[in-house]
């Protein structure tokens, strides 16, 4: 196996976890489609319970892991800097493993109050049913952090920026509040990607992505990720990984194998779009307010500044007229020709879609008091949700401003 540890991430993000094919010489990664493999009936435990490091090999069964899926677990895992990942069938597979990987009945959770909406309802809505008490907390509010921690605490789970708000956390910050709580600090570094941040340098224990999005970029294949140390990792490939089965198939991981080969310019690209974009967008008399972390004006410039080497491709914007009228003239007739409306993010394309705050208090967040009012300071009574691509950014706006000019 080849070394990397002096090398730096663009280097490590083309070749780590790659080895020439022993037989044919190859050196890009095969699809290996194989869910099975032959091996010797000596020597290879059949339960996670005996045979713990299934990734050794030979490999065994796919689900488990495969020579594919391998290459992509090793090459996020040393863009990370963590010992060891997981990959996972999506980035709520992540989420999943994560929380039935380190909780059991009778322990507490602290999640952001505000983060892939996904992920809150796993905590709020699944894990209850499982007694796992889980508490919503503003994350950037460390004394709140601290107010919510319990005995039964066993982990904080992290979201920065999070989604939809673009709220940012110190994870450094909340890492001694976790350390000194002796909890896992678990954070979704999605929409920073390791270009931008890596939260095990900052202390963080556990890393989970959704690959779905910049990771992969390109919108074709669904894919998440969890990584840490090689001893909390272990286990949870045991408990979760194989036992409830979300493995992620070689055919994805070729995708995001072939994304990855380009994170690293694609992020640049990515980032110099948004900041033109987002500085574009501010400037619009249609527009009350752009929450970017690489504005002057977002509410935590400075801790973006300071925790993030790249302030990647996801923005939010508020409109002075009504946002459903706005997302109407996107999405129909006569609407944008370049940026879809469409859900997800992180992809070459430009794209985006309105999240309406009442929708999302009743459907999944249920903030009251502060945490509502915190909550709509940031998105008032919608944002759009804008996920920047590789287009010509002065295209990208001109195709958003056919639209907002007949709101000026
Ligand atoms: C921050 C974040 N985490 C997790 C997820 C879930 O990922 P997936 O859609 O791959 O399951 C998403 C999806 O949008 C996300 O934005």
């Amino acid at each position: 196996m080849r070394s990397f540890s002096n090398h730096d991430p663009r280097t490590l993000s083309v070749h780590a976890g790659l080895e020439p094919d022993p037989v044919t010489g190859a050196i890009a990664p095969n699809v290996v489609t194989a869910s099975n493999f032959a091996f010797q009936p000596d020597g290879v435990a059949f339960s996670a319970n005996l045979n713990p490091d299934m990734t050794a090999l030979p490999f065994f069964y796919s689900r488990w892991t495969n020579p594919t899926v391998r290459q992509l677990e090793q090459r996020i895992a040393a863009l990370e800097g963590a010992e060891d990942g997981i990959a996972t069938a999506s980035g709520m597979a992540a989420a999943a493993a994560l929380f039935f990987g380190v909780l059991k009945a009778g322990d507490h959770v602290i999640v952001s109050d505000v983060c892939y909406p996904g992920v809150r309802e796993l905590a709020s809505d699944i894990l209850s049913d499982l007694d796992i008490a889980s508490t919503a907390v503003n994350l950037s509010d460390l004394a709140a952090v601290r107010a919510a921690i319990q005995p039964a605490t066993k982990l904080i789970h992290a979201e920065t920026p999070c989604n939809p708000l673009m709220r940012l956390t110190d994870i450094a910050a909340l890492a001694d509040i976790a350390r000194e709580a002796g909890c896992l600090l678990s954070v979704d570094s999605t929409v920073a990607t390791p270009v931008a941040t890596r939260p095990i340098e900052l202390g963080a224990d556990i890393v989970i992505h959704s690959l779905t999005k910049f990771i992969n970029g390109h919108g074709d294949a669904l894919g998440g990720m969890l990584l840490g140390k090689k001893s909390l990792i272990e286990p949870i490939r045991a408990r979760v990984a194989v036992r409830l089965g979300a493995s992620l198939s070689a055919q994805s991981a070729w995708l995001i194998l072939r994304g990855v080969d380009t994170l690293y310019p694609r992020m640049e690209a990515i980032e110099r779009n948004a900041q033109k974009i987002a500085e574009g967008l501010e400037a619009h008399p249609a527009v009350l307010r752009v929450i970017y972390p690489g504005l002057a004006s977002h509410p935590q410039n400075e801790l973006a500044r300071r925790q993030m080497k790249n302030f990647s491709g996801m923005m939010t914007f508020q409109t002075k007229a009504d946002p459903n009228l706005v997302a109407r003239a996107i999405a129909g007739e006569g609407g944008t020709k370049l940026v879809h409306y469409a859900v997800s993010l992180g992809h070459q394309r430009s794209n985006l879609v309105l999240m309406r705050t009442d929708e999302l208090m009743q459907s999944t967040f249920k903030l009251e008091g502060e945490a509502l009012a915190d909550y709509r300071r940031y998105a008032g009574d919608g944002v759009f949700r804008f996920s920047v691509g590789l287009e010509a950014p002065d295209d990208v706006l001109a195709d958003l401003f056919s639209v907002l000019d007949r709101f000026r």
